[in-house]
């Protein structure tokens, strides 16, 4: 359905990622082609399409919100200390930490460059709004690590901010690129992107615990080796034992944790129920989305935006 727009867009991510200084199209060429699910441009193409046409303006944004994501992506592998992105070695392993941080700037740069040629100042105000939210989030996040008794409402902040946002503004603006309906709908949309982004962040922190390497591309427990408080973790932490809360307490301490740890916390988070109930909490974000589309003209889109949702909480079930 979507792939003459995936292709343009697929087309544009080339393009554009072109220069001069030979480490940037090296570096956004090897992390742009070592796949990645596309699901922020899809969601930018399939709410154009819900409204109205996906069209070359659609095109230049779902690029535009990709280039983010993946200028996120580069500076998240510095931060996290993490080696293995799309099933590849992390782009900081190969090329250094300054190149990566560098060349995720000029990706972010080259998106805001694609926005203006799309000449609407109402998505570029929301697109940059959404890139300063997730700079934030990441910093919450930051000042999150070691807190032990991380609230879920403080968790819940994190992720909408670090992942939603982006989902949420990638929504919203591809349905105003959609055409003279997409300013009825944009909001219905916006709603749909967020719940989708909180369900699919929920899902790829419990693939953390749960996953494998060769499905999820990343390396296992890598949030854990982090001592990063993830909603599992809460739960699990919430529903155990004083022996299991000291046991959090201490391997969530980086300084303390040792290489056993990592099992004994996964076989905690799935003894307690901790797995499930990350899970059930996903569903019910992906419901939420999948109600916010009840507005819309109903469509192939509508269905394959739903269908998306299933997906997104899917992948870990
Ligand atoms: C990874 O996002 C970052 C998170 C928000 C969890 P994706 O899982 O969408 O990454 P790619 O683009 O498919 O590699
Ligand atoms: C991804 O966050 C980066 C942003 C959402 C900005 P995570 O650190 O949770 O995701 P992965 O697991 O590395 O993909
Ligand atoms: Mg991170
Ligand atoms: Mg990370």
């Amino acid at each position: 359905m979507l792939a003459d727009d995936l292709a343009a867009t697929e087309a544009l991510l080339k393009a554009r990622a072109t220069s001069p200084v030979a480490v940037i199209p090296d570096l956004s060429g090897y992390i742009v082609s070592a796949g990645g699910k596309r699901l922020r441009p899809i969601l930018t193409l399939a709410a154009a399409n819900a409204v109205g046409k996906a069209n070359p303006g659609s095109h230049a944004l779902a690029t535009a919100v990709e280039f983010i994501h993946t200028a996120t992506l580069l500076h998240d592998d510095v931060v996290d200390e993490s080696d293995l992105r799309r099933g590849k070695q992390a782009a900081k392993n190969v090329w250094g930490n300054s190149a990566s941080i560098l060349v995720g700037d000029f990706l972010f740069a080259r998106a805001f460059t694609l926005m203006v040629e799309t000449d609407s100042l109402e998505v570029l105000g929301i697109l940059s709004e959404a890139s300063s939210v997730i700079a934030e989030g990441e910093v919450r996040q930051l000042a999150a690590a070691g807190r032990k008794d991380l609230p879920t409402e403080e968790y819940l902040a994190i992720i909408e901010a670090k992942t939603a946002a982006l989902f949420e503004a990638a929504a919203r603006a591809g349905a105003l690129s959609g055409g003279p309906e997409g300013a009825k709908h944009a909001d219905a949309l916006a709603a749909y992107g967020k719940n989708l982004g909180l369900a699919f962040q929920i899902i790829d922190d419990a693939l953390d615990y749960g996953g494998t390497t060769s499905v999820i591309g990343k390396a296992v427990g890598d949030d854990f080796r982090e001592g990063k408080t993830t909603l599992p973790v809460i739960i699990a932490r919430r529903r155990g034992s004083s022996e299991d809360q000291a046991f959090w307490d201490r391997a969530l301490d980086i300084e303390q944790q040792t290489d056993n740890d990592l099992s004994h916390a996964i076989h905690l988070i799935r003894s307690t129920g901790a797995a499930e109930a990350t899970l059930a909490e996903a569903d019910a974000y992906a419901e939420l989305a999948k109600t916010a589309l009840k507005s819309l003209p109903q469509s192939e889109w509508t269905k394959a935006l739903s269908d998306l949702a299933d997906f997104c909480v899917s992948r870990a079930h």
